[in-house]
């Protein structure tokens, strides 16, 4: 049985370290008897000495959303892994589309970054995500396979245990409303038969496979209501604790 997930990054939309204290306090608050689902909150990364204090004995874990592609050494601006680490971060959040679009990562530094994130004890968060004209030309499943082989090349079946696969199509990123439920689930049923082809199939089954792309406490409830859509990353509509709640109660099948 695959337990059930709900992480929220806040990109950059929390842009006062004292407004993050606030909102980590105020979510944590709100889930404080959720033992059931696994939480977690991604700052940017000069709050989370701060937000790790906040959440320290709470059942909302923290994490980066990004790393270094190297361990150390001559990379102006990077943080790198260890430092991290260092920090308590659980999770990393590795390859997001606007790392790809806007800071030019590729599939190779990605690769790069899963691999450093397992090896100091963090869980990557890998996203992949097809673009509105992938959709458009019938593609996407190309683009989705090319992501995650890349992203996972090189990963041995201990590793593999510990990932999370974040299927974040990028027409649904930033919009009014998420992907269709049904046509989450297929997808999802899609990258799991693909764990499967190279893994086998234990591992394809406990493989934790999280939805992201304009989640809200509404369609929360429908996404979560399929068998392979084991969570959600949510961004713009989980800033508010309130909301946050109301998706973790989503995913726990827990909606009045
Ligand atoms: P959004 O962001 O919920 O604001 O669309 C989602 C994401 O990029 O993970």
């Amino acid at each position: 049985m695959r337990r059930k997930i709900v992480g929220s990054s806040w990109k950059t939309h929390i842009y006062s370290i004292y407004e993050g204290k606030k909102l980590a306090k105020e979510i944590s608050e709100s889930v404080k008897d959720v033992d059931d689902v696994d939480m977690f909150l991604l700052p940017t990364f000069p709050m989370i000495p701060l937000i790790s204090t906040t959440l320290a004995n709470t059942n909302v874990s923290w994490g980066a959303q990004n790393i270094s592609f190297a361990e150390k050494g001559a990379y102006t601006g990077e943080v790198p892994p260890q430092v991290l680490r260092e920090l308590g971060c659980k999770y990393i959040e590795i390859g997001h589309a606007e790392r790809r679009t806007y800071f030019n990562e590729t599939n190779m530094t990605i690769n790069k970054k899963v691999k450093l994130a397992l090896n100091h004890g963090m869980i990557p968060i890998v996203c992949t995500g097809e673009t509105a004209e992938d959709k458009e030309q019938n593609i996407g499943k190309i683009r989705l396979t090319t992501e995650l082989m890349w992203m996972l090349d090189g990963l041995d079946e201990e590793d593999m245990r510990k990932v999370i696969i974040a299927y974040e199509p990028i027409w649904a990123i930033g919009q009014t409303e998420a992907a269709d439920e049904n046509y989450v689930e297929d997808i999802h049923v899609f990258l799991r038969n693909r764990v499967e082809k190279e893994y086998g199939k234990e591992i394809a089954e406990n493989i934790t496979i999280i939805y992201g792309g304009s989640v809200d406490p509404e369609n929360a409830v429908k996404l979560m209501s399929k068998d392979n859509i084991d969570g959600l990353f949510v961004g713009r509509f989980g800033l508010k604790a309130e909301n946050f709640r109301k998706i973790v109660d989503a995913a726990r099948g827990k909606v009045e």
